[in-house]
Formats: C-alpha cells, sequence, structure tokens
C-alpha cells in the first residue's frame, strides 16, 4: 500500500558469486534487510537466493531473499552490493580485471540507477577503486552515494594477522588502512592499537613489517592458494559491516574508498580513508593528519588508482 510507511530495508546484490552470494547469506542470517540477488546467468540466482531463504527460519530470520534476472524485481533498493564481474585467478593481479569489469560494472550501474534511483551503492568488483570511478560516472550518482569496500577488508586482515602475532582477540586490535585497494594500500602503524598500546611498542620492526607486506598481499595468499577464485568470506563480512553503519546499526568510523574532492590534498579520484556512513551513504571524511612519508604513500596509492582510470578513458 502506498500509505503505509516502509521500514524493511531492501538490499540487492548484483552477482550472484561467492562474494555475492556469501554477502546475501550474512544480511539473512542477521535479518539486516530483505536481499535479492542478481545475475546474468539464469536459475543460479534464484536456486542460491532459495537456498538461503530455507535457512532463514534456522537463523530466526524474517529476511526475504529471492533471486532473478531483471532489475525490474530490485526496484527501490536501499543498498545496492556490486559484486558482478570476473575474480583473479592466480598471476592475475586486481587491475588486470580493468576493462572486462569495467564493461560489467557500467552496465550494472546504469540499471541501478533507472530502478533504484535513491540507492547507495557499494562497489566490491575489482580493481575496485577505479571501478568505483566507473560506477560514479555511469550512475550519475552523487559521491555520497557511490563508495568503494576495500579498507574495511584490509584493515580486517591486518587485524586478523596481528592477533595471531601477539596472541589477542582480534576485536581490541584497531587498525587502520588507507589508500588504494590494491598493491600500494597505506597500513598505518603508528595508528594501530592492541589494547592500549601502539603495535610498534609490542612488536619488533621487522615482524611489523612482515604483517604489513602479508596484509597488501593478502588478496593474492589467497587466490594462489584457492587457484580458481579469490576470497570471499573477509569481503562479504567486510561489506556487510558497511550496510550495518548506514542503517545506523553500528556507529564507528570506516575505512571506505571515496571520491575525493581536496581532503587529504587529493582530488578527482577513489581512495581509501577514514569515513562515517551513514542513511545517506558517505556522511563525513575524517581528516586527520598525515606523516611525510605516509602522505607520500597515500599520493602514489592515488595515482595508481588515476593511472588506471586514465586505461579506461571515463
Ligand atoms: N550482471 C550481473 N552479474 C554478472 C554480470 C552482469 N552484467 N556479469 C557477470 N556477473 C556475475 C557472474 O555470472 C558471476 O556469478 O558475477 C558473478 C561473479 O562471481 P564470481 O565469479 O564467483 O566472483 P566473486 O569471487 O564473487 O568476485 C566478484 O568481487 O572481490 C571482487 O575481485 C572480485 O571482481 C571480483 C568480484
Amino acid at each position: 500500500m502506498d500509505s503505509e510507511i516502509k521500514t524493511r530495508k531492501k538490499v540487492t546484490v548484483a552477482g550472484a558469486g561467492n562474494v555475492g552470494t556469501t554477502t546475501a547469506q550474512l544480511i539473512a542470517e542477521k535479518d539486516l534487510a530483505d536481499v535479492v540477488l542478481i545475475d546474468i546467468v539464469d536459475g543460479i540466482p534464484r536456486g542460491k537466493a532459495l537456498d538461503i531463504l530455507e535457512a532463514c527460519p534456522l537463523w530466526h530470520s524474517s529476511a526475504k531473499v529471492t533471486g532473478t534476472n531483471s532489475y525490474d524485481d530490485t526496484a527501490d533498493s536501499d543498498v545496492v552490493v556490486i559484486t558482478a564481474g570476473l575474480a583473479r585467478k592466480p598471476g592475475m593481479s586486481r587491475d588486470d580485471l580493468l576493462q572486462a569489469n569495467a564493461r560489467i560494472v557500467t552496465q550494472v550501474a546504469r540499471d541501478v540507477a533507472k530502478t533504484s534511483p535513491q540507492a547507495i551503492i557499494i562497489v566490491v568488483t575489482n580493481p575496485m577503486d577505479a571501478m568505483a570511478h566507473v560506477v560514479l560516472q555511469a550512475s550519475g550518482f552523487p559521491r555520497n552515494r557511490v563508495i568503494g569496500m576495500g579498507g574495511v577488508l584490509d584493515t580486517a586482515r591486518m587485524r586478523s594477522f596481528i592477533a595471531l602475532e601477539t596472541n589477542t582477540h582480534p576485536g581490541d586490535i584497531k587498525a587502520i588502512v588507507l589508500g588504494g585497494h590494491g598493491d600500494l594500500m597505506v597500513p598505518v602503524p603508528r595508528l594501530t592499537m592492541v589494547g592500549d598500546k601502539c603495535i610498534t611498542d609490542i612488536l619488533p620492526e621487522t615482524e611489523i613489517r612482515q604483517i604489513i607486506e602479508r596484509t597488501k598481499n593478502g588478496g593474492a595468499e589467497i587466490v594462489g592458494l584457492l587457484k580458481t577464485g579469490s576470497a570471499y568470506y573477509a569481503p562479504a563480512a567486510s561489506t556487510v559491516e558497511m550496510i550495518e553503519a548506514m542503517f545506523g546499526i553500528k556507529n564507528e568510523p570506516l575505512p571506505c574508498s571515496v571520491y575525493l574532492d581536496g581532503e587529504y590534498g587529493i582530488n578527482g579520484v577513489y581512495v581509501g580513508v577514514p569515513v562515517k556512513l551513514g542513511p545517506d551513504g558517505l556522511q563525513e571524511i575524517i581528516e586527520f593528519d598525515l606523516a611525510e612519508d605516509e602522505k607520500q604513500a597515500l599520493d602514489a596509492s592515488a595515482d595508481a588508482v588515476r593511472q588506471l582510470i586514465k586505461k579506461l578513458q571515463v
């Protein structure tokens, strides 16, 4: 009914592959929203959605989960997560996916703009920062409603490695990773805390350097082991963390890829920085002073994203 106040959120997940279905599963398990899974392949989104729906009674979740090949069924989504595209194979960098995934996310963004003109889009498809730029252009949405998922994942990876190394609960570890979601990401050890202690006070520099390298290599390490695809549990959980912040369930700032317009002295490019998310997507970019080497590393990372955008000529 038109007069009915809409309270139940609707999240569309474009791409019913590994990341997309795991994201849908987590949303349903947490009963955050109704979920629509959409894919170009016939049957798969409906089959996966049905399987997740049938698990909902066991999770005490009332989420309605459906699958489709038509954007009409995704209409008026509050959030659209784009995972559609190709995943990495061993030996491939995220950047190798550039042209093919740009074509795919362009089409998805256009369809989303038509059917869910007020949605917030979370871009997961790699190379993520460049794909967020493509989605911004193709959707015509303002920058607060097109946000990339990368920093939350990189930070989670770093926290998990620190937890292993220090035998601490990962919940007690705070870390921050800035920059693009690629080889030039910028972990910031001086702001990485284990309890109330800075990591630089409890681990030797060589071990911190190894953790940083493993974090930068986190995606490739998993691709190397899986051989036929890339990571999906932590990427999906990171995406859901962002959705929970948008829905007001969580309140902590998160490192996300956003289109910078002078913040951190960077212009016209998507890059990971700490932000506050809310019901309109990007609520606030949190700026803090960077040390000279951190600023240089962030600039280099932003430049690498710019180079990809140049190759795409968008
Ligand atoms: N519209 C909708 N879905 C599409 C489209 C499209 N135009 N093109 C491809 N897809 C679907 C594929 O059919 C497939 O089901 O996207 C899905 C991708 O799933 P996987 O191959 O399992 O890839 P996944 O591991 O989920 O990764 C997806 O996220 O983390 C990134 O690097 C990763 O770019 C990759 C993306």
